[in-house]
């Protein structure tokens, strides 16, 4: 990293270490990320970079330039080290940077300088958090940020992550639409459905969005000279990749529960109409048999491209 862009990340930040987060950081939610990575990947035709970007890199490379992308909200930053390996195939070597409130995600210090890709702490809600970058990112990468963005945080998230862009530059934004979940038949796999509810129930109660795009949809076209938009969803996919995603969903709710639940203990099961811990969990184990039987909950991702950003 060059000096400059090292110094504009020294600084020292105020993070709130408090803020909600309703999944969990163990080596469970790094294997789910990792499998909604894949089925993503697949759903996406095998690789997440359309043509209209590899060609906007390309032009940067072409200049004699390095393009720069970043990834905010990454996590583990699955989609980062496949995004190297597809445009390495291209000879294309782009600076890769990583951003998360959480750095618990991240790989060792020694992994990220093997990898030569670097991951840094922010808070997508602090505007105080984000670098003052000397050089800024020809293409910004976010998803699966909605079960951290409520309402009205939207727009000023929205615009905290313009900071990082350079005019001209590229916007990609990806995001389930749970409000185009399809669950298997509900009366055969009745304890699926509950637990399905009830993460849904989490959702809506803690002001998460089942559909993004009226927050997302104003402020691409605001922001962007063009703007395109595509769904994609599994029911499409063969069924392998349906199963994978449904023991993803399964993994995702239990998570939710099981955080939840450690918080809260019976006062949380109350809460989400289970009459104790015990009988939450068991109905949790239960949805895993559903799952286990064929149960498929097929989800909808809704993809924004933003093309020269206007600042
Ligand atoms: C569902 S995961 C998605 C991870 C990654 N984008 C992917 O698609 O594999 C949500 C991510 O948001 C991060 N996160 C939660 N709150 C955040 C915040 N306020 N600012 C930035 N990242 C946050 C979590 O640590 C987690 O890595």
């Amino acid at each position: 990293m060059s000096a400059a862009v090292a110094s504009a990340h020294s600084h020292t930040s105020r993070l709130s270490e408090g803020e909600k987060y309703y999944l969990r950081f163990d080596d469970d939610a790094k294997l789910r990320l990792a499998q909604q990575n894949r089925v993503t990947r697949e759903l996406m035709g095998g690789s997440f970079l359309s043509s209209k970007v590899v060609s906007h890199l390309q032009s940067i490379k072409d200049s004699g330039r390095r393009p720069r992308i970043c990834d905010i909200g990454t996590g583990p930053g699955d989609w980062l080290f496949d995004v190297q390996s597809q445009l390495k195939g291209l000879d294309i070597h782009p600076v890769l940077h990583g951003y998360d409130l959480f750095p618990i995600h991240f790989p060792t210090k020694e992994e990220q300088d093997a990898k030569d890709v670097q991951f840094f702490k922010l808070n997508i809600h602090d505007k105080e958090t984000f670098p003052a970058l000397v050089e800024k990112y020809d293409f910004v990468h976010l998803r699966y940020l909605s079960i951290v963005i409520v309402g009205a945080q939207w727009e000023p998230a929205f615009k905290n992550c313009l900071t990082l862009l350079q005019p001209g530059g590229i916007l990609l934004w990806e995001e389930i639409l749970f409000d185009e979940f399809e669950m298997s038949d509900r009366t055969q796999y009745p304890y699926a459905a509950k637990i399905f509810d009830m993460g849904v129930a989490m959702f809506v109660r803690h002001g998460l969005l089942l559909n993004c795009s009226p927050k997302l949809n104003p402020l691409f076209e605001t922001h962007f000279r063009m703007t395109s938009r595509e769904k994609f969803s599994t029911t499409n996919l063969d069924e392998d990749w349906q199963r994978l995603q449904a023991k993803n969903m399964y993994m995702v709710t239990r998570e939710m529960l099981t955080k939840k639940l450690e918080g809260g203990g019976r006062a949380a099961a109350e809460e989400l109409n289970f009459e104790s811990v015990e009988e939450a969990n068991k109905v949790a184990d239960l949805s895993m048999e559903d799952y286990k039987k064929g149960c498929l909950t097929n989800m909808t991702i809704g993809q924004w491209i933003g093309e020269g950003y206007v600042p």
